[in-house]
């Protein structure tokens, strides 16, 4: 049977919603007290148990919205449902980006949830659990904060551009990463490292950040902000003409693109562990 493929418009606004009610749990979680209930890749890749409740909550109300679609979790991995067959939807969740901060109680952590039709992100939402800001797009349709479109830092100077970063839990890799930041940071007005992939994305769609990158993001790091930072006018990609993905995502606005891209070439910062 063919299906048609759904308005990016449409999927936006089940996400925006579900997003909201995930992140008042979170949030709620938050306030009675979290504490880690399992690690993942390493020691320091730690699940709370808001992490599983707000994932097991999105997918849920996913289902009863859409209940063919599939949904792709951090915590749980794929869900049931089949997106395979033009037009079919899957849902890329991470209930907490942000893990870290949010055991701590440091205000940067979110919600990020994106619909992809045919493998393409067509909509996505970003909320920060803590204090509410939402950052929203769809694919064409442009990226949004509180109803103002948004448009990426208008930096031309890779010496005076403020740049985000982060690590990953591996030991080996922080190593490497922190050899390639070491070598960068001469060459930037300054470097970030504030803890959640999906809101540095945002914050450098919105200029708050002029540029971003990282090695080693998932699909749920990426999947939402990379489609808010694109739509706000940032080349979203990888090095040497790959797409974004694990190997590296580099968001930055059209001219600082090319001089951030040669210092991480040259610092291999898509190789390592
Ligand atoms: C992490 C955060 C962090 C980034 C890591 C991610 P999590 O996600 O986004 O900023 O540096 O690469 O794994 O584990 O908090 O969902």
């Amino acid at each position: 049977m063919h299906r048609s493929a759904p308005a990016s418009h449409d999927l936006l606004e089940i996400a925006v919603e579900v997003a909201r009610q995930a992140a008042a749990t979170a949030h709620r979680m938050r306030i009675d007290g979290v504490s880690t209930v399992a690690t993942k890749s390493t020691v320091t890749d730690v699940v709370t148990a808001a992490d599983r409740a707000v994932e097991r909550q999105v997918v849920d109300a996913l289902r009863q919205a859409r209940p063919t679609d599939a949904v792709l979790g951090e915590e749980y991995g794929p869900g049931g449902g089949g997106p395979a067959g033009p037009g079919g939807v899957r849902w890329i969740v991470d209930p907490i980006d942000g893990t870290v901060n949010y055991l701590y109680g440091l205000p940067y952590c979110a919600v990020s949830l994106a619909a992809e039709v045919d493998g393409e992100v067509v909509a996505g939402v970003v909320r920060n659990v803590m204090t509410g800001e939402e950052w929203t797009a769809t694919a064409g349709g442009g990226a949004h904060r509180a109803g103002t479109r948004l448009r990426c830092s208008t930096e031309t100077d890779l010496g005076q551009a403020l740049v985000a970063t982060g690590f990953g839990y591996d030991p080996a890799r922080r190593a490497h990463q922190a050899r390639v930041v070491a070598e960068l940071i001469p060459h930037v007005r300054d470097i970030r490292r504030m803890g959640a992939a999906s809101l540095d994305l945002c914050l450098a769609a919105e200029g708050r950040l002029d540029a971003y990158y990282e090695k080693g993001l998932a699909a749920w790091d990426l999947a939402a902000g990379g489609l808010i930072a694109a739509e706000a006018g940032l080349r979203v990609a990888g090095l040497r003409g790959r797409p974004a993905g694990p190997d590296l995502v580099v968001a930055a606005p059209p001219a600082l693109f090319e001089p951030l891209h040669a210092h991480l070439a040259d610092l291999d910062a898509d190789g390592g562990p």
